[in-house]
């Protein structure tokens, strides 16, 4: 099949090499020529592991190409996939700016019937008003074709994107009254629903809630672990221990019950922030996903407020990890744009290393922050270290050359990765959340 996939991010960059990867010729485009002149040349302007190796075979086998230019493509491909950005907006809803962007410049050149479907993350309704739009459009076009819009919400995690893509748990598709548009949909996903995956058709509007509500309950995983991170920190209890005891059984599951600073990114935080925007204008209740929100918020300020509590004035502290979550250089909402200010302002003095998003953290963090080359380099003469992205390359670290390389001794953990008695054991004060 013959497709294009419009932004090329974290999602659409790894939906275009994916879908060539699996056979079909596709067409990634993006307005940022600086990005499209790279992907032309095989180099990947996102970190994401596996992904490089696939845009340069997509590019050597002919199926993955790039441009700018959505119009020039537009005659030659059947399905559009828009796979934009939808960033928080006004009042905490998403941003649809250039999702109608992309659907307007579909409805004012396409010459014949293309189906157009919806990546991105927005808010249910989103697509019935993007075919109402495309449809006036095409009206005053004088054209007499239709374009559907289906929505396939994309759940794929940053750092295993390769992975979740071409060997999803579920593929949602959303469509209403278009047997067509279904048959297309069918065709496309073939190659993955060929190996056992599920491809589940919905209409459109459930669709569009199915991805809200999956990320609202992940993150409310997470935060009903870390608000019991405080009871045990008060009570005696071991969070971790906690997690064990509840994650064996198996009606609850292990995963998404690791406490620690909070969830981040760049999906989390806004889309709940969203989904409680639109449950706001419709005057519904959604007070679980507000205690999330709360809770979220509440979790990150208190273990800020510790550190700052602790530190001596003017001291030197090593900040492990800069991005959100490790195998990613995304930066979006991660914890380092929050504490490493709050550092500096507070007349300390940082030094951090992260092995792959310190190019994207120096565009965004103060002029005064020093960036190294190691982690014992950040952790030279510092007074405290906190650990807040969890890197292998962090997890392994050597205790006792950490104590040796700091002039103090606190160890924060921010994502209770090392285990306490092995900190005390190296003579370091050992900081973890919901851990006695
Ligand atoms: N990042 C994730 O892990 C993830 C996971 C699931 C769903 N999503 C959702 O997928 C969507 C995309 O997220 P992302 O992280 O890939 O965003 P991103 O910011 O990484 O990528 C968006 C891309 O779109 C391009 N763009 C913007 N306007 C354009 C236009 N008019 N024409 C062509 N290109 C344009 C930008 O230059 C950018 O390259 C969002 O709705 C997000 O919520 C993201």
């Amino acid at each position: 099949m013959k497709i294009a996939v419009v932004g090329t991010g974290y999602v659409g960059l790894v939906s275009a090499a994916c879908f060539a990867e699996l056979g079909h010729h596709v067409t990634g485009v993006d307005i940022d020529e600086v990005k499209v002149e790279k992907l032309k040349s095989g180099v990947s302007p996102i970190y994401e592991p596996g992904l490089e190796e696939l845009i340069q075979r997509g590019l050597k086998t002919g199926l993955l190409s790039f441009t700018t230019k959505l119009t020039d493509i537009l005659p030659h491909v059947q399905i559009v996939f828009s796979a934009v950005a939808t960033p928080q907006g006004e009042n905490h809803q998403a941003d649809l700016r250039a999702i109608f962007k992309v659907m307007e410049t579909v409805a004012e050149h396409a010459d014949r019937s293309i189906v157009f479907v919806n990546k991105s993350t927005v808010p249910v309704g989103t697509g019935k008003k993007c075919e109402q739009e495309i449809a006036k459009i095409l009206a005053k076009r004088g054209k007499n074709f239709l374009i559907p819009v289906v929505s396939n919400p994309e759940f794929l995690r940053e750092g295993m994107a390769v992975t979740d893509t071409l060997m999803p748990d579920r593929i949602i598709v959303g469509v209403n009254h278009d047997p067509e548009a279904k048959k297309l949909m069918e065709e496309l996903y073939r190659p993955i629903t060929r190996v056992g995956k599920p491809l589940v058709f919905m209409s459109r509007e459930s669709a569009e809630i199915v991805k809200y509500a999956s990320n609202a309950f992940l993150a409310t995983k997470i935060s009903f672990i870390n608000m019991l991170t405080e009871f045990c920190e008060v009570t005696g209890g071991d969070i971790r221990d906690l997690a064990l005891g509840m994650g064996l059984d198996s009606r609850i599951g292990p995963r998404f019950l690791h406490a620690g600073i909070g969830y981040g990114g760049s999906c989390f935080p806004k889309d709940v922030k969203a989904l409680m925007a639109t449950a706001k204008e419709l005057n519904l209740d959604l007070s679980i996903i507000e205690a999330t929100d709360r809770i979220n918020a509440r979790q990150r300020h208190r273990f800020f407020e510790k550190i700052l509590k602790a530190l001596p004035k003017k001291a030197r502290v090593g900040v492990l990890g800069l991005s959100f979550k490790p195998k990613t250089d995304d930066m979006r909402e991660a914890p380092s744009l929050d504490l490493i200010p709050m550092l500096i302002d507070a007349g300390h003095a940082v030094s951090t290393h992260d092995p792959f998003a310190m190019d994207n953290a120096r565009k965004l963090l103060p002029d005064a922050v020093q960036f190294v080359g190691s982690p014992m380099e950040a952790a030279k003469g510092a007074d405290a270290v906190v650990l807040l992205t969890e890197w292998d390359l962090f997890r392994g670290i050597d205790l006792g050359e950490l104590k040796q390389a700091m002039k103090g001794k606190d160890l924060f953990d921010g994502r209770n990765v090392y285990e306490p008695a092995e900190v005390k054991a190296a003579g370091l004060t050992y900081h973890g959340i919901g851990i006695e």
